[in-house]
């Protein structure tokens, strides 16, 4: 089975959906094999989203994932990565299809309420980011 890394962020568990963004995620039939609450340091922050460096909104990308906690999470399923993409919806909510996270809970293109992978590469660097292989329950 396949594993995605996904973030509930600050925006989210600012207004308690945690448990609301988890059943959508368990209804898409993934499941939750990893999951703790954390408060991401900057210097957390400024790795995980190095790939977006150059990019204006990186000063403010990194202060919103800093502004409060979030909940980091390994998520497995048959082809978790791209299902989670799915049922994450677009990155700007404006966009995202109906019952999708974002749709349901996004509240800007910055302020999304989720991240999840985009490959296979990059899925294993960002569990390895903030999980030990004991810590992953499958
Ligand atoms: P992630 O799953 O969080 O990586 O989202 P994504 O893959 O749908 O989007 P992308 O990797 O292109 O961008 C990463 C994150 O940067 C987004 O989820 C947003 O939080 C943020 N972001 C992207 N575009 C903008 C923007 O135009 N303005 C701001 N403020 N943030 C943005
Ligand atoms: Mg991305």
């Amino acid at each position: 089975l396949e594993r995605t890394f996904s973030i509930i962020k600050p925006d989210a568990t600012e207004r308690n959906l945690t448990g609301a963004i988890n059943a959508v995620i368990e209804k898409a039939g993934l499941r939750i094999v990893a999951q703790k609450r954390i408060r991401m340091t900057r210097e957390q922050a400024e790795t995980f989203y190095a790939v977006h460096k150059e990019r204006p909104f990186f000063g403010e990308l990194v202060d919103f994932m800093v502004s409060g906690p979030v909940v980091v999470q390994v998520l497995e399923g048959e082809g978790a990565i791209a299902k989670y993409r799915e049922v994450m919806g677009a990155t700007n909510p404006a966009n995202a299809a109906e019952g999708t996270i974002r749709k349901l809970f996004a509240k800007s293109v910055g302020e999304n309420s989720v991240h999840g992978s985009d490959a296979p590469e990059t899925a294993a660097v960002e569990i390895a980011q903030f999980f030990a292989g004991n810590e992953i329950v499958g």
